[in-house]
């Protein structure tokens, strides 16, 4: 006799051969995907005959008649606009299907919700970004009973293996590492992670699609934050999970249908037009970054720089191989710890000091006090989270003039 409510749907179970099918529009490449993906100005919404997607700003969507659905009833589970934006970000990503959430940390919330149940387990490490740690570290296993197994040597494929058990429901990378920007390889995790049969999530927030393509190394779900690279200029909020269908819909049914967890569809509307250039922004942030992390690595009042794309990195070659450019974001440490830091960010004048990454203008936060606050003095230690580390996300100027505000800055120490 089935006694549980009506509306609680039989959990999404990992069924990796079913799940692992090429999309049909994979034969296109990734700049043309992320200007057509989900919208044709004349066959999908040809009431409007508009070369922009349309912002639909409704919440509710009438009935043609009373036993006929439509195929949008309500703004808590899914809007037209939002459902474009979640074609274009599978499709930019190579997976079955995207759900979006009102930001990368709810993305975070919505799966880790959807897939764990009491008495299971996350496998990840202490590289995440900061609210993924306080999710990690007492949301679930506090209010959830959800525990969450930190690897320490996350460059040892055994050492994931080791944390792996019959209740891991999830293996968690987030490569490159906010803010450390540690390097996890995407394919030797996903085939420790499969061996077990469970499913690898990679966070792609830092990288992003144009620059790495974690599906096509094994990963089976992806996670992202909107609010960075992916927008670009500090004017969303968002999130989304990208992964096999089943699992969409099942993070659809219990945390949107039913919690109303959703992104917005003006927000959705306004990222369908930034990720038009995604591409070409990152190649410039890239750019931009290596220029800068070169010639912070050469100041004699810098201690340390962390960019995939310096040779001194230590995951260097492994970001070669799986990533197109070493990205926008870097992070260094200064000398004198949290007052050096203070100083030199203090003294920057063009480059501001907030938190968030991956706009068009700089970027600098210090995660010690801002993001990173929470941890413990040892899983900072493990984390590589110094005192005197600056995140700096590289922006879109002229790369002379950020290292002329840098230097200047640093001449304070
Ligand atoms: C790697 C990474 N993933 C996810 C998130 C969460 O994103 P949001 O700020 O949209 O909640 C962040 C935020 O810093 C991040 O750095």
């Amino acid at each position: 006799m089935e006694n549980k409510p009506f509306f609680l749907r039989d959990p999404w179970v990992y069924k990796p051969e079913a799940e692992r099918s090429p999309r049909p529009d994979a034969r296109l490449g990734f700049e043309t995907r992320a200007l057509h993906a989900g919208f044709h100005p004349l066959r999908d919404v040809e009431q409007f005959r508009a070369f922009a997607p349309p912002l639909i700003q409704s919440m509710t969507y009438p009935y043609p008649s009373f036993d006929q659905f439509p195929d949008y009833i309500y703004g808590r589970s899914k809007t037209p606009t939002t459902s474009v934006l979640e074609e274009r970000l599978a499709s930019l990503e190579g997976g079955q299907a995207c759900v979006t959430a009102g930001s990368g940390s709810q993305a975070l919330f919505n799966l880790v919700f959807t897939i764990a149940r009491p008495g299971d387990n996350v496998v990840t490490t202490l590289n995440t970004f900061g609210e993924g740690y306080k999710q990690a570290a007492s949301i679930f296993p506090e209010r959830c009973n959800v525990e969450f197994r930190f690897v320490k040597n996350f460059t040892d494929p055994k050492a994931w293996d080791r944390l792996i058990d019959k209740r891991t429901r999830l293996v968690w990378v987030e490569t490159p590492s906010n803010p450390v920007l540690l390097v996890t390889d995407i394919a030797a995790i996903a085939e420790v992670a499969h061996a077990h049969g469970v499913p690898l999530m990679v966070d792609n927030t830092t990288a992003t699609a144009a620059l790495q393509q974690p599906m096509s190394l094994g990963a089976d779900i992806v996670l992202l934050s909107l609010t960075k690279f992916l927008s670009g200029n500090a004017t969303v909020l968002g999130g989304a999970v990208i992964g096999p269908e089943a699992l969409v819909e099942d993070i659809r049914w219990n945390t949107t249908e039913f919690v109303g967890a959703i992104l917005q569809p003006f927000e959705a509307w306004l990222m369908l037009h930034y990720l038009e250039t995604l591409s070409l922004r990152m190649e410039r942030h890239s750019a931009n970054a290596q220029k800068v992390a070169e010639f912070l690595e050469n100041h004699p009042k810098v201690r340390k720089v962390n960019y995939p794309g310096l040779k001194s990195h230590p995951q260097h070659e492994l970001s070669q191989k799986q990533m197109k450019s070493g990205g926008g974001l870097l992070s260094f440490v200064v000398p004198g710890g949290m007052s050096g830091a203070a100083a030199v960010m203090n003294h920057l004048q063009l480059i501001v000091h907030a938190v968030t990454f991956g706009t068009s203008r700089s970027i600098v936060m210090h995660p010690r006090t801002i993001t990173h606050e929470h941890m413990t003095q040892a899983e900072r230690d493990v984390a590589g989270i110094d005192d005197g580390l600056i995140r700096m996300s590289v922006g879109l100027e002229d790369a002379n003039d950020l290292i002329a505000d840098l230097d200047q800055a640093l001449h304070i120490l």
